[in-house]
């Protein structure tokens, strides 16, 4: 069933797990995602990018997800991930994402909140949830590009001020992750987690979570971090499976090629939901 992103969220927070949110861009993402969810029985959430979108088409995501989230035994969201865009923030609710996010993080904070709020005030009046991001995290991906000078943590002032001023359903913080491959191990700044969860009771979301050790997404879902969005790993899942094929057969059956690609990435990602703790949840 289609669910908000609050509704799933806000369980994740009272009864601290995390819930996987996995980036699709096509039929067989969505179907791994989904396959491993309802396999071990994980709430999920399932995101598109700005990128995404224009690489699918708006109308086609939201007719697959639809479709994917009636047939699914487990509750499932769908959200807008990093939306910059009025327009396409404006388009996602009008087909019926479940929740957007609105990232204003690279604006002065005075500007992210008023512009957040106006967001807030249009989704929440459709029924739909919304994330926003306070803090910079580092990387690159089709349509973020941060370096790692321009990366700022999260202040936790800033936070509370940002959450009373927008009335966001949840919010990512910039802890030390960043967007794609790490070159380096990733070193969380758990204090800072614990310092803005107290503060702000409320779920808080990580991104840039792939390749990020067992051990620390472990601890961060302990202190408080209840969304966390996967995305390279699983492109990481599906090209390593097609590479082999097509480098080591005479195989150009594009679903011999897809199929197994789709079984990497739902192996992938269930053992992120055992992680994250949603396993059993749904
Ligand atoms: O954090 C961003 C997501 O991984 C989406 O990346 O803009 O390349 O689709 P993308
Ligand atoms: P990764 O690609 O590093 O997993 O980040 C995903 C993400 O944060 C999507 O918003
Ligand atoms: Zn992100």
């Amino acid at each position: 069933m289609l669910v908000t992103g609050k509704e799933i969220l806000e369980k994740a927070h009272r009864e601290g797990y995390a819930v996987g949110a996995f980036n699709v861009n096509n039929m067989e993402i969505l179907q791994a995602v989904i396959m491993a969810a309802e396999e071990v029985k994980a709430p999920v959430i399932v995101q598109t990018s700005e990128g995404a979108i224009s690489y699918a088409g708006i109308d086609y995501l939201a007719s697959m997800v639809r479709l994917a989230a009636q047939k699914a035994s487990v509750p499932v969201a769908l959200h807008l991930d990093h939306g910059t865009n009025f327009e396409t923030l404006i388009g996602c609710i009008r087909h019926g994402w479940t929740s957007i996010m609105f990232d204003g993080s690279h604006l002065p904070l005075a500007e992210n909140i008023a512009q957040t709020k106006e967001i807030v005030k249009i989704a929440h009046a459709c029924g739909v949830s919304v994330e926003a991001e306070l803090g910079r995290l580092g990387g690159i991906e089709d349509n973020i590009s941060v370096d790692e000078k321009d990366a700022r943590l999260t202040s936790p002032d800033e936070a509370v001020e940002f959450v009373n001023g927008t009335g966001v359903d949840y919010l990512a913080i910039a802890i030390g992750t960043a967007h794609g491959k790490y070159k380096g191990e990733p070193k969380l700044d758990f204090d800072r987690l614990q310092t803005i969860k107290k503060l702000l009771n409320m779920p808080i979301v990580l991104h840039g979570a792939s390749g990020v050790p067992e051990d620390s997404i472990v601890k961060a879902t302990k202190l408080g971090i209840n969304k966390i969005n996967i995305d390279t790993d699983v492109r990481v899942a599906f090209t390593e499976a097609v590479k082999t094929i097509v480098t080591t057969t005479d195989i150009f059956d594009p679903r011999k090629i897809c199929g197994p690609a789709r079984d990497n990435m739902a192996k992938v990602v269930k053992a992120k939901m055992e992680m994250f703790g949603c396993a059993g949840k749904a």
